[in-house]
């Protein structure tokens, strides 16, 4: 079947197997590998996508939904202020270390602070809960999101 949707901005028309998953288009169809596949079972966060701007396991979603709707991926959020912002946090704080979660987080991230500019940390964490991180234990993390804030909302 042929499924047509947007991603990062641009229209995208794939002929797919009923039974794929977004990320198998995103990264075998479309080769956009930044999203990444860990788990594969909807409990990682990894390949966190963004679908019509919420976040969600691309590993577990059906290409076939995607018809009509809006992608965002980590390629994509490189060209979003917000995603830039939260990068450059990221690499500031230490916040990549192997790096295999971050696009996972950063699309997580961008979307809760497209909804709330200044999110507490129980709010981020709370947010956060679906996107484990290997590496880091988090606090680096947690800094880089609240160097984001204090950044953004001082300009
Ligand atoms: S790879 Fe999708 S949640 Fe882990
Ligand atoms: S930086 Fe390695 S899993 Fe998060």
């Amino acid at each position: 079947m042929d499924v047509t949707f947007t991603v990062n901005g641009r229209q995208a028309e794939v002929e797919i197997d009923p039974a794929e998953t977004l990320l198998a288009v995103l990264r075998d169809r479309l080769r956009l590998t930044g999203t990444k596949e860990g788990c594969n079972e909807g409990e990682c966060g990894s390949c966190t996508v963004l679908v019509d701007g919420l976040p969600l396991d691309s590993c577990i979603y059906s290409a076939a939904a995607t018809s009509g709707r809006s992608v965002e991926t980590v390629e994509g959020l490189t060209t979003d202020e917000l995603g830039r912002d939260l990068q450059d946090a990221f690499v500031a704080a230490g916040g990549v270390q192997c790096g295999f979660c971050t696009p996972g987080f950063i699309a997580t991230l961008v979307a809760v602070l497209r909804e709330n500019p200044s999110p507490s940390e129980a709010e981020v964490r709370t947010a956060l809960a679906g996107n484990i991180c290997r590496c880091t234990g988090y606090s680096q993390i947690l800094d880089a999101v609240a160097a984001t804030v204090s950044g953004r909302n001082g300009r």
